[in-house]
């Protein structure tokens, strides 16, 4: 969820919508304001996208200079209104991101007290605790402070008191929140993108600080309610909101946009004029003495880091322990300060991935990061980050991000295949120089755009689909299927290639579209094999392949999409793109919302 709050000089609505439409990647099932008129809460919320808030808003509009904000991804009720944020009991109005575990445990206390809990939130008890507080004749200051603690779980919480016009309370505990300086304003936001239409003078709050603040002060206190400090930083987020160009969706921009921006996060990574790896601060992360490197993420980019381990393995020699954040977090995997874990998220603010992170650390491992936003929590955790270049990702389903994600993982294979020792001057140099065509190959891969079109036109009559390939190409199976079943919501599996006989064969009739991802590799006539299996069965197969496994592949295909031939290292990355177009315009052709399909967020901070 996205959280803004305004102690402002100007009506504050009209504000605080534009912060949530720079927030609405963290979720956009209903959205709320509260602004305080003549010293009373006033809300208005509405369910669905954020313009049905602003529809609400040119209806009825609202005063106020003071105000706190909300975009919700729903965990506890339905994305009703009544359930929409901002949450008020009596005199206090407040917005949460997180989850509070303990809140069963909560109603019933509040409830015993005879006070009427109208919501199926968590987040409502907190509101009831503290007007509790404040009916018991405590200052707001007072009553947030004696009700922290009682809060289990994470959150990032943006309050608000009736009365007091020059006042807003912020605390964060697992989920992040920052504070905004203005010229006699003050700002609240869960992030320096929410921030961003404001203030680039930004102080992040640290685990378990909360903060009080009027339009010219403002008062951290740590966890243990005592005064502290925190730095001021410089936000460098470009408050301009995206546009999607000529383009029907970000998603389609943000594919297109992939042989540039691979260029700009390449060139960052490899130095062209000696044809080397050059990735500063790899030294963090001691390839040359590690065992094992861990790599822990979720969702596509764990998907890019499952890549990632075979270009570890294959290149540098290096065992990868690769796992699902939500996994890896609870697991309690055994390891050292002789240990480098790496962590990849696009947005930085993954809520599993940041727990595991800080799993990590706390064993005394190295940290690195490779991140799409440089200001994140996870970028500001880390020990050493690597910047993917591929600018704001706006499109629900990560495209840009991921192969650019790829890109930074292929140089640092290479770099520590370097330091290990395990590639000669002469491998390292060929790799390189077989890096530096992704541009090209990528903007190749785009011109088989039309016939994708139509190959998806037949995908979205289908309930089912099976994606298969082997060594890099699985991950990419799997980067296929999460893509279709996200954006198009038919049912999808990746399967490697060389597993399908051990199950999933049984679901192979004539009505099921099989994905073959097939570069002609090493591995190539396994995977033919493999296809001619499904081909025994009635499958319809779509094989992506280059002009040499087209040649080979056999009459059982029924669509072959052909790409240019190309090196084994950069395949998985120009192999995203067809995948990406056929999620992409099989949802196109199912009318769904492909920018912010259902249930999803960009930025998922809960666990
Ligand atoms: C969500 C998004 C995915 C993304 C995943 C991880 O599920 O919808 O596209 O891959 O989160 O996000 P991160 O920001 O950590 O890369």
């Amino acid at each position: 969820c996205g959280i803004v709050g305004i102690l402002g000089g100007e009506p504050a609505a009209g504000r605080l919508v534009d912060s949530l439409k720079r927030l609405e990647y963290r979720g956009y099932d209903s959205a709320g304001v509260a602004t305080l008129i003549e010293g009373q809460i006033v809300r208005r919320r509405a369910a669905g996208k954020l313009r049905n808030l602003e529809t609400a808003l040119e209806q009825a509009p609202l005063e106020g200079v003071t105000g706190i904000g909300h975009t919700r991804w729903a965990t506890h009720g339905a994305p009703t209104v009544n359930n929409a944020h901002p949450h008020q009991a009596g005199k206090v109005a407040l917005v949460h991101n997180g989850i509070i575990e303990n809140y069963l445990e909560l109603r019933e206390e509040i409830s015993a007290s005879g006070a009427i809990l109208d919501t199926e939130t968590d987040t409502e008890v907190v509101a009831h605790l503290i007007n509790t507080g404040l009916a018991d004749g405590l200052s707001p200051q007072d009553a947030v402070a004696n009700v922290l603690p009682r809060l289990k779980g994470a959150f990032a919480l943006a309050m608000m008191f009736a009365g007091q016009n020059d006042l807003l309370i912020g605390a964060r505990k697992g989920s992040p929140l920052a504070v905004g300086h203005g010229t006699g304003e003050m700002y609240l936001g869960s992030d320096a993108i929410a921030l961003s239409p404001f203030t680039d003078r930004i102080t992040y709050l640290e685990e378990g600080d909360w903060v009080v603040m009027t339009r010219t002060s403002h008062q951290v206190f740590d966890k243990d309610n005592k005064p502290v400090s925190r730095p001021e930083a410089k936000s460098t987020v470009n408050a301009a909101l995206m546009d999607k160009g000529n383009y029907k969706h970000f998603m389609a921009k943000e594919i297109h946009e992939q042989p540039e921006v691979l260029g700009h996060t390449l060139s960052q990574y490899v130095d062209y004029t000696q044809n080397k790896a050059n990735v500063a601060g790899s030294e963090q992360l001691r390839f040359k003495d590690l065992s094992r490197l861990v790599i822990t993420a979720c969702g596509t980019a764990y998907l890019a880091g499952l890549v990632g381990k075979y270009w570890f393995e294959k290149y540098a020699r290096l065992p990868v322990d690769i796992d699902i954040a939500s996994e890896f977090r609870y697991r309690e995997t055994p390891l050292s300060s002789a240990d480098s874990a790496l962590f990849i998220s696009q947005s930085g603010e993954t809520a599993d991935t940041l727990a595991s992170l800080r799993y990590c650390k706390s064993q005394g491992a190295s940290i690195g990061a490779i991140v799409n936003v440089p200001e994140s929590t996870i970028a500001r955790e880390s020990d050493v980050i690597f910047p993917t270049i591929a600018g704001p990702e706006v499109g629900v389903a990560s495209t840009k991000a991921f192969t650019c994600q790829l890109a930074v993982l292929a140089a640092l294979a290479l770099q520590a295949g370097r330091e290990r020792g395990t590639l000669t001057f002469e491998e390292e140099a060929k790799l390189v120089s077989e890096l530096t065509e992704l541009p090209t190959l990528t903007l190749k891969a785009l011109s088989n755009e039309v016939e994708i079109q139509k190959l998806s036109q037949q995908l979205s009559k289908a309930t089912n689909a099976l994606y298969l390939g082997r060594n890099t190409s699985f991950p990419i199976a799997l980067e296929g299927a999460l893509k279709l079943k996200e954006l198009s919501y038919i049912h999808a599996e990746g399967y490697a290639a060389g597993e399908l006989k051990h199950g999933p064969i049984a679901l192979i009739d004539e009505n099921i579209p099989v994905v073959v991802i097939a570069p002609f590799d090493a591995i190539y006539e396994k995977t033919v094999s493999n296809m001619q299996e499904v081909a025994a069965r009635g499958g319809r197969i779509i094989l992506i392949t280059d002009e040499r496994g087209a040649a080979q592949c056999g009459t059982s295909p029924e669509t072959v999409v052909v790409l240019p031939e190309m090196s084994d290292i950069v395949a998985p990355i120009v192999y995203a793109l067809p995948v990406q177009m056929i999620a992409y315009h099989t949802a196109v052709f199912m009318g769904t919302d492909v920018d912010q399909p259902r249930n999803l967020a960009k930025s998922v901070t809960v666990e």
